[in-house]
């Protein structure tokens, strides 16, 4: 699994097991959400490039290093995606958010899209795609295809928990894309849902249920 990362921060995994209660409010695990993306997007982003620059201090010039050319492009699966952006955001502020419908077929497990908008220049920009569940992995495959067909070639998924089987199909269908997840759980259960996962994020984070 060499382009996995699972994180092992202590902080991450304080908020994921809080996160995981079916007691936590709606409220509160909106705000974890948010806070494990913020903390993931810090690992995610180690690689972006940098140019050096010359800065003048009150005493001297510092030759200082910036993030060189472009920058990110966030891209939430709609919905439980959403609730990552802002986390991501306040690390990132000058990325771009483009937005990916899609929900699973109750029956099928199949996604289906219903939403898509990107940044113009998107084919340019390195994106992170978000959504807290990577379970059978045909979400994000299907919204990686997208990106791809539109030109995007650097690609990331971020993901709170994922299953063997997502991460499994996320390597077949694209094995150039690194994927970061705070937690790898054991399993799917007969309804696809990820065991023990915490259950539905949507739900969860909107309060739909
Ligand atoms: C959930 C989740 C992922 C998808 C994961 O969304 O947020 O997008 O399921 O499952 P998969 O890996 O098997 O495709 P859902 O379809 O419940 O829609 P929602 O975000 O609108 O609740
Ligand atoms: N979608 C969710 O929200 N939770 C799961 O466990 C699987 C898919």
């Amino acid at each position: 699994m060499s382009n996995v990362c699972v994180f092992d921060h202590p902080l991450i995994l304080h908020k994921l097991s809080i996160l995981r209660d079916e007691t936590t409010s709606v409220k509160e695990f909106r705000e974890l959400v948010s806070e494990i993306a913020q903390l993931m997007c810090y690992e995610a982003t180690r690689d972006l490039p940098l140019e050096e620059v010359d800065v003048k201090t009150p005493v001297a010039v510092a030759k200082c290093k910036r993030i060189a050319g472009k920058k990110l492009a966030i891209v939430p699966i709609l919905r439980a995606g959403l609730g990552m952006v802002d986390g991501i955001m306040a690390m990132v502020p000058n990325a771009k958010v483009g937005h990916i419908g899609l929900y699973r077929d109750p029956v099928t497990v199949e996604p289906v899209k219903y939403y898509y908008k990107m940044p113009p220049d998107i084919c340019e920009r390195d994106i992170f795609v978000v959504d807290p569940m990577l379970a059978t992995g045909g979400s994000a495959s299907a919204a990686i295809s997208f990106l791809k067909e539109d030109g995007a070639k650097h690609i990331k998924l971020l993901s709170i928990i994922a299953a063997p089987e997502g991460i499994e199909r996320m390597q077949q269908d694209h094995p150039d894309v690194d994927i970061f997840v705070a937690a790898l759980d054991e399993k799917l259960n007969d309804h696809c849902y990820i065991v023990p996962g915490l259950g539905d994020a949507g739900d969860r984070i909107f309060g739909t249920k």
